[in-house]
């Protein structure tokens, strides 16, 4: 039995039928338009010269699909599972701060619109809703939440209690912010969290912080900077739900994430809002799935624009990949609905390159489809 509303059984089924076609540039001018400099700045901004935020979309487009012919694809599915939980499509949603900047209603929107979508979405702990009206939102499709280990761990422990009493399906700590990038657009944009939103799941210095200095005061006053391999086991310990490790760009580094109790990792280099100079995650996605050899499931995001892009990465290896930008541009322009719609377009265009590439299910899809552009 399906825990998705019924009305998301099924690509279109849903209360929002994908769109006839959708252009991701157009998306995000539209978005650009409804959010206004200071809220654009934020969610487009990058770390630095910000080369990678470019070098993570070009890295997939580097990469091109080798289709085969000849191959029954009158019955295409993109059904998988992730950490155990079916989803309608290996594309869940990126845990991605503040989102009531871009609509009213916020992670609740976005909840909504991944659960007619029939896929998981992954709930900042930066969030300006709080975690369990986010998880009634989702009208019991599985969710994930997003953690950043607080220098007060028994802050971070309490939030990990409230995730479990929620029915959070698994935790997603992010390891790739020990400090915070250096957030040019951010800085430029005088990005604040607006008096009138908060960070309820964190606690109110967070929201003062947030307010007063830039967003990312939170993370240099807040994070902890230690966290080790260890700090996996010790949340998968407290919590009794599966780690993944996010922001892993590494073979080495995934599998101590694997040795260390994690259930997965996540390649992901923060949207290019951390280190600039690191490498863009399709470059390095395969390293991880070497490393990692069936041990656990490896997820990666970072650029992802294009349904092929979607292809590529399940064919090297990835159980899924999560979408940042394109969510809250679909959420700044449309809402629940917009999430909605954009993630059955995906679906349904990545039914079509699967077609073309002659691989009718997620099994079929394999690395020998994948080849560099020469
Ligand atoms: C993020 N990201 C992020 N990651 C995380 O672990 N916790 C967070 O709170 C946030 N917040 C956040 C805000 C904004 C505005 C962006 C753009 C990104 C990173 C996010 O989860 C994901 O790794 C990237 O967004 C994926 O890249 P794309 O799809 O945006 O290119
Ligand atoms: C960011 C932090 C909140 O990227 O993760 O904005």
């Amino acid at each position: 039995m399906s825990p998705y509303p019924a009305s998301a059984l099924g690509l279109g089924a849903g209360p929002v039928p994908p769109p006839s076609d959708l252009d991701l540039v157009a998306l995000e001018a539209l978005a650009a338009q409804n959010l206004g400099p200071m809220a654009y700045a934020y969610y487009s901004g990058g770390a630095d010269e910000e080369v990678l935020l470019g070098e993570n979309q070009l890295a997939w487009q580097r990469l091109r699909l080798h289709p085969r012919v000849l191959v029954d694809v009158s019955e295409i599915t993109t059904r998988t599972s992730v950490l155990g939980d079916e989803v309608m499509m290996p594309i869940l949603v990126a845990p991605t701060a503040i989102q009531r900047l871009a609509h009213a209603d916020g992670e609740l929107a976005t909840a909504r619109g991944a659960a007619m979508a029939g896929t998981v979405m992954c709930l900042s702990s930066l969030s300006n809703t709080p975690l369990d009206e986010v998880a009634a939102a989702g009208g019991g499709a599985p969710q994930w939440m997003q953690v950043y280990i607080l220098r007060d761990r028994g802050r971070t422990r309490d939030m990990v209690e409230r995730v479990v009493a929620a029915g959070y399906r698994s935790l997603a700590v992010t390891v790739d912010a020990p400090v915070s990038g250096r957030r040019t657009s951010e800085l430029r944009g005088e990005v604040r969290l607006p008096d009138d939103l908060a960070l309820p799941n964190l606690a109110d210095e967070s929201s003062a912080h947030a307010a007063g200095e830039g967003f990312m005061a939170v993370v240099s006053r807040e994070f902890d900077p230690s966290i080790t391999f260890d700090d996996l086991a010790w949340l998968a310990e407290i919590s009794g739900l599966p780690v993944t490790a996010k922001g892993v760009a590494r073979g080495d580094d995934a599998a101590r994430c694997i040795d260390a109790g994690a259930a997965g990792v996540i390649v992901s280099n923060h949207g290019a809002r951390q280190l600039d100079d690191a490498p863009a995650t399709a470059d390095v996605l395969r390293e991880v799935v070497d490393a990692v050899a069936g041990r656990g499931e490896v997820f990666v995001d970072g650029g992802i624009r294009r349904p092929a892009d979607v292809v590529k990465a399940v064919a090297l290896g990835a159980r899924a990949v999560l979408l940042g930008r394109p969510v809250l541009y679909a959420l700044a322009a449309g809402g629940a609905d917009g999430v909605g719609g954009l993630l059955s377009w995906f679906a349904l265009e990545m039914r079509r390159t699967m077609a073309l590439v002659g691989a009718p299910t997620i099994a079929d899809l394999d690395p020998s489809l994948v080849r560099p552009a020469r």
